[in-house]
């Protein structure tokens, strides 16, 4: 057992912020992601960020398991022998919980993917989980093959504790930096140079510390330069690059529908009800080159997106199957006196196609059919 009784080691050192940059990163991203989804925004981005804030969540599971291993093996610096024995269990007890936190956020997180339903649309939803676009993520326990009343209620119970520990952990994090504040500025002990690179105890002088604290500033540029490793890595195998491609002059862009290798054949169609077609109920925003055009805003309640396709059976004949796509979104700009500055795009959120056949519902978002993991939305744009 190595024991560093005057800073915590490089190891230590390097686990500690990169997991607490990982987390602080993750919450806000989270909290987007949820007021996104709630405002059923299907666009490219929000489905990146999904698969971002998974990565980056799944990497601090995996790097508290090994932070907690190390705790459990390695010998702590002492805690200053002035602090009060309340403080000393103070601070115990707010690290346990941090472990806490740190295990059961992703899990939960993890948990709730698995189950494959949208909290937002009480629908199933199973988008698979590409860990920084490099390999897939299984689902926990079997989760989207269980029923549905499991998955809703599971999907449900998990994201309220995801949310709630998100909070908590945030809380719980504010505390423990005034804590760490408190040591440096008012008891002035050795506290925080425990830990923050290249920080010296305010009484410090020895060139031992001098030492500790070279090795802690590159456990602490390793540890950004890790994380920068993963994001970089993150933008070259997923992130689309460059602008997105001018609209082509009066043509759709069609939904490409993968079909199966039992010759199924898919295809989408459309019907949009313009809820509020004047000026004043639908805000229009126009574009620099729209001039007078006015945004149009969808119905959804009464808009649907459907999707068909035919199982060719050559010994019982052919069966249709009906269903629609779950999330979408319409941008509609239209005004018949000036067709040259009307346009519609309408994105779809192709894991979202649901027929109400349980293995259909599973099997659509997969490589089989819609590919959703390689390919999240499918555009239809006209001009
Ligand atoms: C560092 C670890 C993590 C932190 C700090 C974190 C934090 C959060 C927070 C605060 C939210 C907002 C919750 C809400 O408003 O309802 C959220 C949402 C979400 N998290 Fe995490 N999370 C972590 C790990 C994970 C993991 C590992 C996964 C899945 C593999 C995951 C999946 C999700 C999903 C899918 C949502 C959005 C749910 C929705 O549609 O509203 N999270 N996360």
């Amino acid at each position: 057992m190595a024991v560093t009784n005057q800073r915590y080691s490089a190891i230590a050192i390097v686990l500690h912020w990169a997991i607490a940059f990982a987390i602080l990163f993750n919450i806000p991203l989270g909290l987007w992601m949820h007021e996104r989804a709630e405002a059923n925004d299907v666009s490219e981005g929000v489905f990146r960020a999904f698969q971002l804030h998974k990565s980056i969540g799944l990497t601090v599971l995996v790097l508290s398991l090994v932070r907690v291993g190390w705790r459990l093996t390695h010998a702590q610096p002492s805690l200053p022998v002035h602090m009060p024995t309340w403080e000393k269990q103070a601070a115990r007890v707010t690290h346990l919980l941090f472990y806490f936190g740190m295990l059961a956020l992703p899990l939960t997180g993890w948990l709730y993917v698995s189950a494959g339903w949208s909290v937002h649309t009480d629908r199933p939803l199973v988008v698979p989980t590409r860990y920084f676009g490099l390999f897939h993520v299984p689902d926990l326990f079997g989760l989207s093959h269980a029923d549905d009343d499991v998955r809703a209620s599971t999907a449900f119970n998990v994201l309220k504790l995801h949310w709630a520990l998100g909070w908590a952990t945030l809380g719980l994090a504010g505390l423990h930096v005034a804590a760490a504040l408190k040591h440096q500025f008012f008891d002035r002990d050795e506290v925080m140079a425990h830990m923050v690179p290249g920080l010296r105890a305010p009484f410090a002088k020895d060139s031992a510390a001098q030492d500790g604290a070279r090795l802690a500033t590159l456990g602490f540029g390793l540890s950004v330069t890790a994380l920068l490793g993963l994001l970089a890595l993150y933008t070259v195998f997923t992130l689309p690059m460059g602008n997105a491609p001018p609209l082509p002059p009066s043509t759709f862009q069609t939904v490409e529908a993968t079909t199966g290798a039992d010759t199924s054949t898919a295809t989408a169609s459309t019907t949009a009800t313009p809820a509020a077609t004047t000026a004043a109920t639908t805000t229009p925003t126009p574009s620099p080159t729209a001039g007078g055009v006015v945004n149009w805003r969808v119905n959804q309640g009464t808009s649907s997106i459907g999707l068909s396709f035919v199982y060719q059976d050559p010994e019982n004949g052919d069966t249709t199957f009906n269903g629609v796509f779950g999330q979408w979104r319409g941008d509609i700009r239209f005004d018949p006196n000036d067709l040259p500055h009307s346009s519609a795009v309408v994105i779809i959120q192709v894991a979202s196609a649901h027929d109400g056949v349980d293995i259909h519902d599973r099997g659509l978002p997969t490589a089989e059919w819609f590919d959703a993991g390689a390919h999240p939305t499918a555009e239809f744009r006209t001009t």
